[in-house]
């Protein structure tokens, strides 16, 4: 197997002690992998899959690798789980263990990469819906413990912004208590969505568990094709990123160097936490 490898050094100015990291080894692997297998050889051999802090860095790994029209995995993903409630912040496993919290069939499928926002349809099982889409909306209220169907159409951020005007914020829904409270606001109203305050970042991790906010994605991607694309790939001619199935077998682009945090057990793998 055949592997190019560069060296980078990152001049920064002073006060920024973390993230990037000074100095990083960056290697093509030419060799055919799934996401996966890309992760656990650059694991094996290196740190991780890259992480692309800057328009530099990007550049740096259009430059090592052969400038054909193919694709490259790099360590970005997007993690249909990574849920969280307005009212919180926090990250919310929505997992098994939650039996009032069912998805709907075939939900979340994250559709044309837009669905980022949660609603219940059907008043019971929950839908990862287009943000911007209008629907009532259930605030909850925390001085009265209740909870209000607004039957007034609204973006998603635009029922945040009211509940948490007039109420508390929109509903999370933690437990069966709160569940079955909820049926029952919802009981008779007819409503087909309505939403509630789970929401969740668009492609927000990156394979070494760091975070940077430079995208380089190509003007049509991200696009979930056929609602299984969770996994980022350069493309070696022209830089830009697209989304892949994890099981697409392309090239991969690995770094050595330091790490902020042990390796994640999360990734764009096909399969529910
Ligand atoms: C709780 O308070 C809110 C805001 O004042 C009000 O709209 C709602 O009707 C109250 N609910 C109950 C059950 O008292
Ligand atoms: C559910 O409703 C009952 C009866 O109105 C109330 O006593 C209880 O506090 C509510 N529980 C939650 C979690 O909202
Ligand atoms: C919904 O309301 C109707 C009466 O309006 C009642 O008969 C029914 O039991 C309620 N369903 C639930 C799930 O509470
Ligand atoms: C990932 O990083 C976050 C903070 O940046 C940390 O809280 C978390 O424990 C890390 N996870 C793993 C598995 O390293």
């Amino acid at each position: 197997m055949e592997e190019i490898c560069l060296l980078l050094i990152l001049l920064l100015s002073g006060g920024l002690s973390t993230l990037p990291p000074h100095s990083r080894e960056y290697h093509f692997v030419n060799q055919l992998m799934t996401w996966t297998e890309a992760q656990s050889y650059c694991r094996e051999h290196f740190t991780d899959l890259v992480t692309i802090y800057n328009s530099n860095i990007n550049q740096l790994l259009v430059s090592i690798g052969p400038r054909i029209n193919v694709w490259a995995w790099i360590g970005l993903y997007d993690d249909r789980y990574s849920w969280k409630w307005s009212m919180e912040g926090k990250l919310f496993y929505v997992g098994s263990t939650h039996e009032f919290l069912i998805w709907a069939n075939g939900q979340p499928d994250c559709v044309n990469a837009k669905e980022y926002c949660v609603a219940l349809q059907g008043q019971t099982q929950m839908d990862d819906r287009p943000c911007g889409d209008s629907y009532p909306f259930l605030c909850y209220n925390a001085k009265n413990t209740s909870y209000i169907l607004v039957m007034e159409s609204r973006s998603w951020s635009a029922a945040q912004s009211y509940c948490r005007t007039y109420h508390t914020d929109l509903t999370s829904i933690r437990s069966k208590e709160e569940k079955s409270n909820i049926t029952l606001t919802l009981n008779g109203s007819g409503v087909q969505y309505v939403w509630i305050g789970l929401y969740r970042d668009p492609w927000a991790f990156w394979s070494d568990n760091t975070t940077s906010t430079f995208t380089n994605w190509a003007p049509s991607d991200p696009n979930n094709y056929a609602s299984v694309e969770y996994c980022g790939a350069l493309n070696l001619m022209s830089g830009k990123w697209d989304d892949g199935f994890i099981n697409y077998k392309n090239y991969a682009f690995c770094f050595t160097g330091e790490v902020q945090n042990a390796n994640t057990v999360r990734s764009c793998h096909h399969v529910k936490h």
